[in-house]
């Protein structure tokens, strides 16, 4: 697609995607590349700027990432932000130290006129995190900003548009942060803003139909945010070409499989094909209690079942992946440290015979494709959906999965998502469940002993996934799921909250 690009370069800060996030929200492509980006392969990329992140390393340190100094010989703006910023100073002649007082948090700072500052006033607060500092600055740069401990909280020489900036105005504890990216973007870089999510939208279609034409494309879809607007702007570009096979292992939650067939087949006249596959999932789960094996059966079982429904259409061309952005990214950080443990259900059929693999968002953040999902039309049912593993309510079942079981958590778990949908906060919380724990107490209803479930609320904060707190849902908010649960739901007769953060926990308790 034709549209301007930006590279940012990553030394392996832990606000790289954050960047990257925060410069395509100003309508302007980019990339997160490694640092180790040959100068070739820079100018190959034909950036409109360029932006070194942080990382965690010092410049002197030995083996710490450095830059070709004739990057800053292209002619392109750069701009570096906190160990990038050290590393525009150290490449080109100016120096670092380990500053006496390392500044953490929110940190007062002096702002002076610049391009990179405008509409910037004279004092604000910016998110500071650092142990070294600038303390010499090469020729022909010029202080921009400083703090009590940092002379150069910013500085920039305005001739080859190198700009470096100590703080973090990727966070938004960072007042007037995103002004600064803006104006590095706009008033340095002179971006045209041609990124939108209706522009890709309408280039995506264009190519999809150019590139499927008259072929047949297959997709596997879960109701998940991913695959559904894959399978929507598909669906956009070559209509009944594309066939969606829909696995309902019997493990969604309460109207999920209704919703999907009533959205996309009803709703959208998409050519769906809903496998009925319920009573085979329990069949082969019966009696099954470790969470790993009952992971693998729900897996193999749900290939099993898309193949058997793949055959019935026959020779495809492509298939649909649900890929985005972050799991393409070829980050510098160490990658052992986010590799997701857990792969959706699915991987790839062995015997669908198919030729390529089509992957409409791969270009895209997981926000973006929540804009492309609202451009599409999706319902925010559908866009806005909290994350479902692959093995679904299986996972939320300790030990042995039962029918009697399945119901239990599935009503109480529509009543969760009421009354947190009620209180306003279902946007506010990345994931809230109920599990069905193996215990059962003694309780008593009306004038009889029970000897029921105890159901646990899981419900946490997070941006990846990867570390999780648990959510301060309001007492009062508590206390109706607590009574409407043991109330209206059949087999359960004590709530309990999880309070337990991600680590030690995982956010699903299997
Ligand atoms: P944990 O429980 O490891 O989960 O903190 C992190 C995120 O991944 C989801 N999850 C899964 N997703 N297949 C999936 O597709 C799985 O087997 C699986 N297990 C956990 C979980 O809901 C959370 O969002």
């Amino acid at each position: 697609m034709n549209h301007q690009k930006v590279l940012v370069l990553d030394f392996g800060g832990q606000y790289n995607q954050l960047i990257a996030r925060r410069v395509r929200e100003q309508g302007v492509f980019c990339d997160l590349k490694p640092s180790e980006m040959t100068l070739e392969e820079i100018k190959e990329y034909n950036p409109i700027g360029i932006i070194f992140t942080g990382g965690p390393n010092s410049v002197y340190d030995e083996g710490s990432p450095k830059i070709d100094k004739r990057v800053f010989e292209l002619g392109i703006p750069v701009l570096g932000l906190c160990y990038g910023c050290q590393l525009i100073a150290y490449t080109l002649g100016g120096a670092v130290s380990h500053v006496t007082t390392s500044e953490y948090g929110k940190t007062e700072t002096f702002y002076e006129k610049s391009p990179l500052l405008k509409d910037v006033p004279e004092k604000a607060v910016c998110w500071m995190s650092h142990t070294d500092a600038v303390t010499v600055l090469p020729e022909g740069f010029k202080k921009l900003a400083h703090t009590e401990n940092c002379p150069y909280a910013a500085f920039g020489d305005e001739s080859r548009k190198i700009y470096g900036i100590q703080f973090h105005p990727e966070v938004n504890h960072t007042q007037y942060g995103s002004q600064m990216l803006k104006n590095f973007l706009y008033e340095v870089c002179g971006a045209a803003g041609d990124w939108t999510m209706s522009n890709f939208v309408a280039n995506q279609i264009t190519a999809l139909r150019n590139k499927i034409g008259d072929k047949k494309v297959l997709c596997a879809m879960s109701g998940g945010v991913d695959s559904a607007v894959a399978a929507v702007l598909i669906h956009k570009a070559v209509g009944d070409n594309l066939t969606c096979v829909f696995v309902d292992h019997g493990l969604l939650r309460k109207y999920e499989a209704d919703e999907v067939m009533s959205v996309f087949k009803d709703g959208l006249k998409m050519n769906l094909i809903k496998a009925d596959a319920g009573e085979i999932f329990i069949k082969k789960l019966k009696g099954k209690k470790d969470p790993e094996k009952k992971r693998k059966i729900i897996g193999k079982q749900f290939i099993r079942t898309f193949e058997k429904e793949a055959k019935k259409i026959g020779k495809v061309d492509f298939l649909v992946q649900g890929t985005i952005y972050p799991d393409v990214i070829e980050s510098g950080k160490d990658k052992s440290a986010v590799i997701k443990s857990h792969h959706n259900v699915g991987g790839l059929p062995s015997v669908v015979n198919f030729e390529e693999i089509i992957e409409p968002l791969r270009d895209l953040f997981k926000d973006e494709v929540r804009k492309v999902g609202f451009e599409l039309g999706l319902p925010k049912s559908v866009v806005m959906r909290q994350p479902f593993p692959g093995p679904g309510l299986a996972i939320r079942i300790m030990g042995a999965v039962t029918k009697e079981k399945l119901e239990t958590l599935r009503d109480s778990d529509y009543i969760l998502r009421e009354e947190i949908a009620k209180a306003g906060l279902d946007e506010k919380i990345w994931q809230y469940f109920t599990v069905i724990t193996n215990s059962k107490t003694v309780g008593v209803q009306g004038d009889f002993r029970t000897y029921e479930n105890v159901i646990a609320i899981r419900a946490v904060t997070s941006v990846d996934a990867m570390t999780a707190d648990w959510a301060r849902i309001p007492d009062g908010v508590l206390e109706v799921i607590s009574s409407r649960i043991t109330n209206e739901v059949k087999h359960a007769n004590r709530i309990v909250y999880d309070i337990t953060s991600k680590p030690p926990a995982t956010i699903e308790w299997e």
